[in-house]
């Protein structure tokens, strides 16, 4: 019964948990001035012009992991570092804007893209489409962009190459055209290969305009390889960028599992106790 008991509660245990990790990064206020900070990271970061022509963000686009290990809630603004274990799982996005209107009304499509593949070096690769989500619709409340749609890419969490300097992971954020999802299938699917993407193409086929948003982080390959994983995944990581299983899906996995468990021995319980 003690079993029991525990493997009922582990699930809520377990997504209270994930509950209490607070996207809401602390409130920060949109001038122009933290407007022109981003443009001049992403220049310095040599995104603009090399990767996007010209960013003049409308909106300051937060994005938030949260780190599997501490449960911490971990922003990205531009140019932060953050390993690959921070970044593992899908993260939450947040707009903050100073003129509500677009974003009260619009949907947005949200792609982050690394055009660092394999390295910063040999990028022959890039730009690799890590997620493409779409119809997004933000909260006034908490500023975060909820999506009401499947994303036509799924996450495929970070994975620059063992030796590989770190790579710039893009994330822009457009208002999405009402045609969009019966367009964006005819251009690329769950099958299409997420090497040799690129975005200002992409947003210029299907009409997105300049991007409303956006940020971009940095991530190198982990310096110190967890005692769990075998060595032969450090010294076989040179093409981890295309090939490697998504880091953090065992944890999904893990933690699925361990909710059907849970709702198992719940049902088993009722059934029993009745
Ligand atoms: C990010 O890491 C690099 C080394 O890889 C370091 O030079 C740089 O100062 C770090 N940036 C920040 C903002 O901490
Ligand atoms: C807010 O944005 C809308 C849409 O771009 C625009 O029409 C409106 O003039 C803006 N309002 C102000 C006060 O700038
Ligand atoms: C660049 O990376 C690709 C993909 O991993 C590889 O096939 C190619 O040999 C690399 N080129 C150079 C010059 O290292
Ligand atoms: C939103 O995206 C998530 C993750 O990609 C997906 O599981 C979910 O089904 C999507 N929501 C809707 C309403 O499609
Ligand atoms: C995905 O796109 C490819 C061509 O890019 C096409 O051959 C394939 O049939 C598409 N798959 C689906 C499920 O639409
Ligand atoms: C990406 O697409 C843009 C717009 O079509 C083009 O100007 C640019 O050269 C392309 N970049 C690469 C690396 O092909």
């Amino acid at each position: 019964m003690a079993i029991l008991s525990s493997s009922v509660l582990l699930p809520f245990f377990l997504l209270s948990a994930l509950a209490s990790a607070s996207p809401r990064p602390e409130t920060r206020a949109v001038s122009d001035a933290s407007l022109t900070d981003v443009s001049t990271a992403f220049s310095k970061a040599g995104i603009v012009p090399g990767l996007v022509p010209v960013f003049n963000p409308t909106g300051l686009l937060d994005v938030v992991f949260t780190d599997g290990t501490t449960q911490k809630a971990v922003n990205a603004t531009p140019g932060t570092n953050l390993t690959m274990q921070q970044t593992a799982d899908e993260p939450k996005f947040v707009l903050t804007v100073s003129n509500t209107t677009t974003a009260s009304t619009a949907e947005f499509v949200i792609a982050l893209v690394d055009p660092d593949a394999p390295t910063p070096q040999n990028t022959s690769l890039g730009q690799f489409r890590h997620f493409l989500g779409a119809g997004y619709r933000w909260s006034a409340d908490t500023g975060v962009l909820t999506n009401s749609t499947a994303a036509p890419t799924e996450w495929f969490s970070p994975a620059p190459p063992a030796g590989s300097d770190p790579h710039r992971y893009l994330v822009l954020a457009y208002v999405q055209p009402d045609d969009f999802a019966s367009k964006v299938s005819s251009i690329l699917n769950a099958t299409t290969p997420r090497t040799n993407f690129n975005v200002t193409a992409f947003s210029n086929t299907l009409g997105l305009g300049a991007p409303f948003a956006g940020t971009f982080f940095i991530t190198g390959p982990d310096s110190t390889p967890t005692s769990s994983a075998p060595s032969s995944a450090a010294s076989s990581g040179a093409s981890a960028s295309a090939s490697a299983t998504p880091q953090g899906s065992g944890a999904t996995a893990l933690h699925s599992q361990l909710t059907v468990t849970g709702a198992f021995a719940a049902i088993m319980a009722m059934y029993f106790l009745k």
